[in-house]
């Protein structure tokens, strides 16, 4: 267990020094003590870190929106880790019969997972957890560790993914410690986060139900079970967002972004300070790689500049997998420009484009 002294602390919090914690279960049972007492733990999911607190404490949650520098119209997932703790959180009697259907089948085949459902919310949960929307995101992740700190905590646990607002999503505990090191309790150290992007956000309040959010779960495989989802066009602007967290910039590293086609990078010159995200090697002429200069970062013998590849075999998981933890890296390089390309428009691709156009800055 690794203590890293802060500065500074928000304020509401002691002068407590954030504290690594692994994923033993004496580590998650200190983490799941300090949940149920209102303090704030990062901890892996199978799709990014999440930042959590008792989803029934409004200081906690006001921490998390602080510490994220997160604005307060931007609606927090809840977490559970049993299903009975549905029914301290959903007004069922106002969910059509179809939903309450579809609802069953979905949970049945990909919870626990990278699915959250927006349902009809009951009054005690507090509005500060969702924007004072009549409806709250819910999800059941499947990261063991995730798992059994909610359960030993006691009860749902809010966690927005734990980045600071606007910035990359966290795939590992130590892009948690660089983004909110200073601002949160405890960071659980489980390992690289699976899936790699954000659930999936589905609302069964609507018919047919609207896919808010692409994410782990593709939207091929939502249909295969319940049939069409709607996807609705863009929200601009502020407010309670019906459709959540979609401001246009987004998920940005801090290095300016410029997003192609598939296949659109291979033929541009390289420009001063670039580095390059490709989806496949189809998108560049193989053979003139040379090795590691930083981490798995790989340079083009040629133009000497730095890229990364999400997937060597073009295949959708393992790049998903990897997308946000190749944009650390290439962010870690003090480029001037990332020039990235987009995955195939399909299953996980979606997410990944989806993600891709918000960090853009073209
Ligand atoms: O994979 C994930 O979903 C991660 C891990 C930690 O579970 N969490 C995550 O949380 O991505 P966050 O806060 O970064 O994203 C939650 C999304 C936001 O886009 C938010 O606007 C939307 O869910 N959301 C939450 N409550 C909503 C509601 N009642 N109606 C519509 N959208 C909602
Ligand atoms: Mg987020």
């Amino acid at each position: 267990m690794n203590r890293v002294p802060t500065s500074e602390r928000n304020s509401g919090s002691d002068l407590i020094p954030m504290e690594l914690l692994s994923s033993s279960d004496a580590d998650i049972s200190r983490a799941a003590a300090a949940l149920a007492c209102g303090r704030l733990v990062a901890f892996p999911t199978e799709t990014v870190y999440g930042l959590g607190g008792d989803a029934f404490n409004v200081n906690a949650l006001a921490r998390i929106f602080e510490a994220k520098n997160r604005p307060f119209f931007d609606p927090l997932i809840i977490h559970i880790a049993r299903m009975e703790d549905l029914d301290r959180l959903v007004f069922w009697d106002s969910l059509d019969s179809r939903a309450v259907k579809k609802f069953s089948l979905l949970a049945k085949n990909f919870w626990p997972g990278p699915l959250t459902f927006i349902l009809p919310k009951l009054p005690k949960l507090p509005d500060l957890a969702n924007a004072g929307l009549p409806s709250a995101a819910i999800r059941f992740p499947s990261n063991p560790v995730a798992q059994q700190l909610i359960k030993l905590s006691g009860g749902p646990v809010a966690a927005p993914s734990a980045n600071a607002f606007g910035c990359l999503s966290p795939t590992r505990a130590e892009h948690v410690v660089s983004q909110l090191g200073n601002k949160v309790d405890f960071i659980i150290d489980g390992g690289r986060s699976g899936i790699g992007l954000e659930s999936t956000v589905l609302d069964l309040t609507a018919e047919p139900p609207r896919l808010l959010r692409p994410g782990g779960l593709s939207r091929e495989q939502i249909e295969a079970v319940i049939g069409a989802v709607e996807i609705p066009a863009q929200q601009p602007g502020a407010g309670a967002q019906k459709s959540p967290g979609q401001l246009k910039s987004h998920y940005a590293p801090l290095t300016p972004l410029c997003l192609y086609p598939s296949g659109g990078l291979n033929s541009l010159p390289p420009l001063p300070g670039e580095g390059r995200l490709y989806f496949s090697p189809q998108g560049f002429s193989t053979g003139n790689e040379s090795g590691s200069i930083s981490g798995s970062i790989i340079e083009n013998k040629q133009s000497g500049v730095p890229f990364r590849i999400l997937s060597e075999r073009g295949d959708l998981v393992e790049a998903a997998a990897n997308f946000f933890d190749m944009l650390h890296e290439l962010d870690k390089l003090g480029l001037e420009i990332i020039r990235a390309e987009e995955a195939p428009p399909y299953g996980l691709g979606a997410a990944i484009n989806d993600r891709l156009r918000r960090a853009c800055s073209n």
